[in-house]
């Protein structure tokens, strides 16, 4: 698929989750190019409608975003919950289950994102897997302190491996909480998701794991010319 094609694509799923936004409400946003588009249409709503919203935005990506679009934001300890998230995703399955942590933003994704009333998914139709891992290493956020130990730990389910920045900066990645990246290339495909999240939270040193087994409410996957709705069975 050409990036012209899969542009669009992307601008299509990012389209469908207007529908979801009214004006009084409180906004998460994920991260990531499909989330960066969204944010675009979204700014360009609230002007033509003179809407009154607020967004609470899971990286550094989507609050320079929400500056750049003159959207006001929020931190979590303002409010008590969050309206509706419009989140990306590198996997999702049938199941409405995701893999995220691509763009290394899945801690603060995920903090939001289970607090959501309305958990809405954007993406273009590459990332629909039979099961989460098939493309993808799974992203785990990791304290510096004692990496070592926990990268040790995470033997038992597959290869870990710090990302490092391919550009931009040399060494490893640091994420917008200051913590390292592991990407684990499991030695064999994920058969309970609930299970793997729950141990792999369970390690010393973890912050936060890329599976997300909090169902999104609707996924917009985007194609060329058509969106499609998926809802959980
Ligand atoms: C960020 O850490 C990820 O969870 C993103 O949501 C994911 O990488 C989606 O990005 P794209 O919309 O660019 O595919």
């Amino acid at each position: 698929m050409s990036n012209d094609k899969l542009r669009k694509a992307k601008e299509k799923a990012a389209e469908a989750a207007l529908e979801h936004i009214f004006t009084g409400q409180i906004i998460g946003l994920g991260s990531g190019s499909t989330v960066a588009i969204f944010v675009e249409k979204l700014g360009e709503k609230v002007g033509r409608e003179q809407m009154k919203i607020r967004v609470i935005p899971s990286s550094y990506q989507a609050l320079f975003l929400a500056y750049e679009y003159g959207l006001p934001v929020l931190q979590p300890s303002d409010v008590e919950n969050v309206d509706v998230t419009i989140d990306g995703a590198d996997e999702i399955d049938k199941n409405l289950f995701l893999l995220k942590g691509g763009g290394a933003a899945l801690t603060r994704e995920k903090i939001i994102a289970y607090k959501s009333e309305k958990y809405i998914v954007i993406a273009d139709y590459t990332k629909l897997v039979r099961y989460l891992g098939e493309k993808h290493p799974i992203p785990i956020e990791v304290l510096p302190f004692g990496w070592k130990w926990t990268l040790k730990y995470l033997e038992k389910y597959g290869k870990p491996k710090i990302r490092v920045t391919n550009s931009g900066k040399v060494g490893p990645i640091i994420t917008d909480n200051g913590n390292l990246i592991i990407d684990l290339y499991l030695y064999e495909s994920i058969k309970d998701p609930r299970r793997l999240e729950r141990e792999i939270k369970s390690i010393p040193g973890v912050v936060e794991v890329g599976i997300f087994t909090r169902k999104a409410n609707v996924a917009y996957i985007g194609y060329e010319d058509i969106i499609r709705k998926i809802e959980p069975k």
